[in-house]
């Protein structure tokens, strides 16, 4: 089958051809797997905040669904000011979670299951509390280079920033400490310093962080931010990019040419690489969050990640987008993955505005199909698997530090608060979420209706069109399929084949009305197929056998045929 495939390949460039894998130590391939926000997941104790056991208590519904793995957002002990992305200690349950007899249910629960478990690695920076940065301002050894310190630049008598280097929320990415008489480096919040990675004695710690959590029962990791992890040492500034209209204060108004992507980083993560690979058992996996271009994305799998997130549907592709630049976009990342490796499709994550809010209401179930048809890993948030939907904020009501430091005219640009509120499971107080009326971001009044437990009523749901797609991840075709990506008038279309087998297709609409056409000739598909799954607003009955001769396609419609 496979030199088949390899054969299709070569007669057209559009054809992607996902090697029949024999890496069958590789568990994540073609499945799904689950982002939980633990702060809005489940609340167990009633004091409105997500913790262990609200996520142990619902385990249940990750292996109903069917996903292979649930990564869980920070854990960790931390003052919260990025809600736990500033961690005071790498090896430590915060409270506010439960601890780590909790931890263990959680992880023996899950194995039961059948669902592994990964956790969130966070090596750019810890939070200011952390013991090694008080130590650090301290100038005690070996803690006083952990993080980067720089003397302050004087002009005309004034102390200034080393560089011009900004936050990614916002304003200089230098912080004074008066103790110190030095700045320290924050790529992101002050309370966030940037840890040093030219330091051997803070490689070894971190490395050691893998080993303490590994010797609990994970996984894998994924690695948090990991493009920011080194910066260039000469300190230089970066230059300013032209006619931006954004405020000086902005990240976006400089061209990261020093403080991102740099070679030494990729170093970095092979010495973890052979930290996880050390590790007896199961195959460890590490996904890796860079917002980066392509070269850059698909370096990471050669020094050791399995999945480096492809985030086509948070930055290239949006509700503006055309077939022509979905389909741009989707032949170009298939090219560049490297022979034997997974490409992977992020559907959301606790960063993002949700899908409806990205794509269109209609178009909520979109990214998950793409992820199930297109060949390797999905990966999606907490609530895509119910469509849940954005809740807007007011800037009183925000507490996402990117949110609140862009001030309250532009706060909407930046905080991630709407897409955070609490999970909504049933429409009982609170969503269900919590025995609290109040909870540490409001739950979006839509509960009532959107939730899980009236999708599991409802035949074309979200949840029930989101289990068939984890279902289908398992078929043959799609594991080892030839892929091709074809326009059909505005009408994206992707078929999936195996010699000797009835092909499988998706159909995206990217028109508001009706296409009517011949999609089996555009497609060079059969001309009757059996509907596997539509999105319920596209009026198509799951089940049904069309005609694809003369197949009217609903405007906005996502439509799988087997
Ligand atoms: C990553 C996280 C984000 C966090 C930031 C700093 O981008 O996904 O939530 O604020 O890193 O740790």
């Amino acid at each position: 089958m496979l030199r088949v495939s390899i054969l299709l390949c070569l007669l057209s460039p559009t054809l992607f051809c996902y090697g029949a894998s024999n890496q069958s130590e590789e568990w994540w391939r073609d499945t799904f797997i689950y982002q939980i926000y633990p702060r809005s997941f489940k609340d167990s104790n009633g004091d409105g905040i997500g913790d262990l056991n609200g996520i142990t208590s619902k385990l249940e519904h990750l292996a109903d669904i069917g996903v292979s793995a649930l990564w869980i957002s920070p854990i960790y002990k931390s003052p919260m000011v990025d809600f736990g992305y500033d961690i005071a200690n790498f090896t430590d349950i915060d409270p506010v979670f439960g601890n780590f007899t909790d931890f263990a249910k959680l992880v023996a629960k899950a194995k039961t299951l059948g669902v592994k478990v990964l956790l969130d690695f966070v090596p750019n920076h810890s939070s200011d509390k952390h013991p090694w940065f008080l130590k650090s301002i301290q100038k005690i050894k070996p803690y006083d280079e952990y993080y980067i310190w720089k003397d302050a630049k004087m002009l005309n008598g004034t102390r200034r920033p080393p560089n011009n280097w900004l936050s990614i929320f916002q304003g200089s990415a230098w912080q004074w400490n008066d103790q110190r008489k030095q700045y320290y480096l924050h790529q992101f919040a002050v309370g966030q310093p940037d840890l040093n990675y030219r330091n051997p004695a803070l490689c070894e710690e971190m490395k050691n962080v893998l080993r303490f959590w590994l010797r609990l029962g994970l996984d894998g990791f994924r690695i948090d931010t990991i493009p920011n992890l080194v910066e260039d040492n000469r300190f230089l500034d970066e230059p300013r990019l032209p006619n931006t209209g954004l405020p000086d204060t902005d990240p976006n108004t400089l061209q990261h040419i020093y403080t991102v992507d740099q070679n030494e980083t990729y170093d970095v993560l092979k010495t973890w690489r052979e930290v996880l690979d050390e590790t007896k058992g199961t195959k460890k996996l590490f996904l890796t969050e860079a917002y980066t271009d392509l070269q850059h994305l698909v370096k990471f799998y050669k020094y050791g990640s399995n999945i480096p997130f492809n985030f086509m549907f948070m930055g290239d592709l949006n509700n503006r987008s055309s077939t022509v630049d979905f389909k741009r976009a989707m032949d170009k990342y298939l090219n560049a993955i490297p022979p034997g490796e997974t490409p992977n499709w992020v559907v959301g994550n606790h960063d993002q505005n949700r899908i409806s809010w990205r794509f269109g209401v209609r178009r909520s179930d979109w990214l998950s199909m793409i992820a199930a048809v297109l060949p390797g890993v999905g990966v999606i948030y907490n609530g895509d698997e119910i469509g849940m939907e954005n809740r807007p904020l007011s800037y009183a009501e925000t507490v996402d530090p990117a949110g609140c430091n862009a001030g309250p005219n532009r706060y909407t640009l930046y905080s991630r608060d709407p897409a955070r509120t609490p999970f909504q499971w049933d429409n009982t107080t609170s969503a269900g979420f919590s025995t609290s009326n109040k909870t540490w971001l409001p739950v979006n009044s839509n509960y009532k209706t959107l939730n899980l437990q009236a999708q599991k009523r409802v035949l074309n749901s979200h949840y029930n069109i989101f289990k068939k797609l984890v279902q289908l991840k398992k078929n043959p075709i799609v594991k080892e399929g030839s892929t091709e990506i074809i326009i059909v008038q505005s009408v994206l279309g992707v078929v999936r084949r195996l010699p000797g087998r009835n092909p499988i297709v998706l159909l995206l609409s990217l028109n508001i009305g009706n296409t009517v056409t011949d999609v089996s000739a555009w497609m060079n598909i059969p001309d009757r197929m059996t509907v596997y799954a539509a999105d319920a607003g596209s009026g198509i009955t799951p089940g049904s056998s069309v005609n694809l001769t003369r197949f009217n396609i609903p405007g906005s419609a996502s439509i799988i045929f087997v």
